[in-house]
């Protein structure tokens, strides 16, 4: 079943938006397989954050997402990559669509609260990077009805 790597950045947490993230989530049907609360430090963030290193942005956005603990996940289901950035919405806050978590919540590009993976590969490589000890298997007795 493939899976997603989904982070509350720290503006979301410190702004107490993490039930409703959550809860988004959880309610669109998707399994909820991993979850730290974890402040990581600048080569971790940088890690994470590898294949935009180039970018003008790159310094302030690992500034930002040291600053304070994030949330990380593991969410599970059907297209759950794909789906998880639509609840998600476009990177830019000014164009995310009203009803998506960035349209809802933020405003800012520097500063919109949630990151989700972009593909199937980087999802593995993020749940690898920030989940290395892996994600306990488990399966809710009510699972298969929901698709
Ligand atoms: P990116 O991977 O392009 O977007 P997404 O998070 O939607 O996958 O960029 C990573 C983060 O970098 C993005 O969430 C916010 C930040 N960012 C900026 O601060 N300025 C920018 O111009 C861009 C493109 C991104």
């Amino acid at each position: 079943m493939e899976q997603t790597f989904i982070m509350i950045k720290p503006d979301g947490v410190q702004r107490g938006l993490v039930g409703e993230i959550i809860g988004r989530f959880e309610k669109k049907g998707f399994t909820l397989k991993g979850l730290k609360f974890i402040t990581v430090d600048q080569a971790f963030a940088e890690k994470h954050y590898a294949d935009l290193s180039a970018k003008p942005f790159f310094n302030g956005l690992v500034e930002y997402i040291v600053s304070g603990p994030v949330v990380a996940m593991v969410w599970e289901g059907k297209n759950v990559v794909t789906t998880g950035r639509k609840i998600i919405g476009a990177t830019n806050p000014a164009e995310s669509a009203p009803g998506t978590i960035r349209g809802d919540y933020a405003i800012d590009i520097g500063r919109n609260v949630i990151h989700g993976s972009d593909a199937v590969e980087s999802a593995r490589k993020e749940i690898a990077l920030w989940f290395p000890e892996g994600i306990a298997e488990w399966r809710s007795s009510q699972h298969s009805w929901i698709y």
